[in-house]
């Protein structure tokens, strides 16, 4: 599925979206599904957080627990959770960890991760049991294929499923509720890894997983470091936190949340990140991102050798094929992403793919038309 023509018109600027931000505007910020970036008023949120833990250490962090159970309960409601039944946790590498080790597995067990699938979330496959990898050709038409590819590769041994809500190099659904039910009537413990569905996605939760995390701080707007771990109630008791600390006796969520003494601010400020986006319309934000990132695809697709992936609708990031040759291996992609960031001050994602790798652009309130116009202009000097 190609993207052949332009829309008519590229959305209009997010009224007062910049200004929202400290990026530095000489760069074009192409990808925000990496890391994020944090809205001026959650900064200033974490930062009288802070300013309330040296104030008074003691009274700071002898109510972080009740704190956190409030901040907990504002992010269930955003995101249509258990508030029982969700815990903070730093990101996604950690809910994957976190989740694949409450999994009861025998010797000869498997756990199937799909070639799209996160390095850091297949390595905490890989630790607990063998994997098998499932190829998703990236040009699979619709979750449809996807769904048929993953359930054709299951074995007898298969227990476990790691799979993407949203993938990270090919930005498409492909953990979606079929796929987790038929997953289900098979017996399969499912994995899903969230990292770019809060604020992604109007349900940010994947609906009848049995483990699911995300990250608050790509698109739901959150101080670095925030995440959240859902689990479904049969599989909450055998939940243990990474380093027991106070807290451990009382169980999941709270065991997995208390760290000691550590920096909670970036928790107790979350809940202001999607509070802002709710008063910005989530809806309207949402649709902004994914148009500018249509746009953006639109322009790239019209460079020779470039093409676009198949896409899920309505998301905020999009992937095209890079030239043949181009970006085949991790050093190959790290040397474009550099080049274009140092040389063109444009920030996007290069990932490595034998054949020809891919680029992803993402779509957020502070981007302009105007910035990927400039990456499609520039972009072709830099494949030859
Ligand atoms: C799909 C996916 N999973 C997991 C991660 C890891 O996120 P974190 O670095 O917050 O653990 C990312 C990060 O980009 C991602 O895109």
């Amino acid at each position: 599925m190609t993207e052949p023509t332009l829309p008519a018109e590229p959305p209009a600027g997010f009224p007062g979206g910049p200004g929202l931000f400290r990026l530095d505007p000489g760069v074009a910020h192409l990808n925000h599904g990496s890391f994020g970036a944090v809205p001026v008023p959650v900064q200033e949120a974490q930062a009288a957080l802070r300013a309330e833990a040296h104030a008074d250490p003691d009274a700071f962090f002898l109510a972080v627990p009740d704190r956190l159970a409030a901040a907990r309960t504002r992010i269930a409601a955003h995101l249509g959770a258990d508030p029982d039944g969700i815990a903070f946790i730093a990101n996604a590498t950690e809910g994957a960890n976190l989740a694949l080790d409450a999994i009861p597995l025998d010797d000869g067990d498997e756990i199937l991760v799909t070639d799209h699938g996160y390095g850091t979330v297949v390595a905490a496959a890989a630790r607990r049991a063998p994997v098998t990898t499932v190829a998703l050709d990236p040009g699979l038409p619709d979750e449809d294929a996807v769904r048929e590819t993953v359930l054709a590769a299951l074995t007898p041994r298969t227990r476990v499923a790691v799979l993407d809500h949203v993938s990270s190099p090919t930005a498409r659904l492909i953990a979606g509720p079929r796929l987790l039910a038929d997953l289900a009537a098979r017996g399969i413990t499912t994995v899903v890894d969230g990292a770019h569905a809060p604020g992604m996605l109007a349900e940010p939760l994947a609906g009848g997983a049995d483990f699911w995390f995300g990250n608050l701080h790509k698109w739901g707007y959150a101080p670095p470091g925030s995440g959240i771990l859902a689990v479904a109630p049969q599989h909450r008791g055998r939940i243990r936190a990474l380093v027991p600390s106070w807290e451990d006796q009382h169980g999941f969520p709270r065991s997995v949340e208390n760290r000691a003494t550590a920096d909670y601010t970036g928790w107790l400020a979350a809940p202001e990140g999607l509070d802002l986006q709710q008063r910005l319309g989530a809806d309207r934000v949402r649709a902004h991102n994914s148009a500018l990132a249509a746009h953006g695809a639109a322009l790239l697709a019209q460079i020779p050798g470039l093409a676009a992936l198949p896409h899920t609708p309505g998301l905020a990031m999009r992937t095209l094929r890079l030239p043949p040759g181009v970006a085949q291996t991790q050093d190959g992609a790290r040397a474009l992403r550099e080049e274009l960031a140092a040389r063109l001050r444009v920030r996007v994602l290069i990932w490595a793919w034998p054949g020809a790798g891919g680029i992803r652009i993402c779509g957020q309130i502070y981007n302009r038309p105007g910035e990927y116009e400039r990456l499609a202009a520039a972009l072709p000097d830099y494949l030859r």
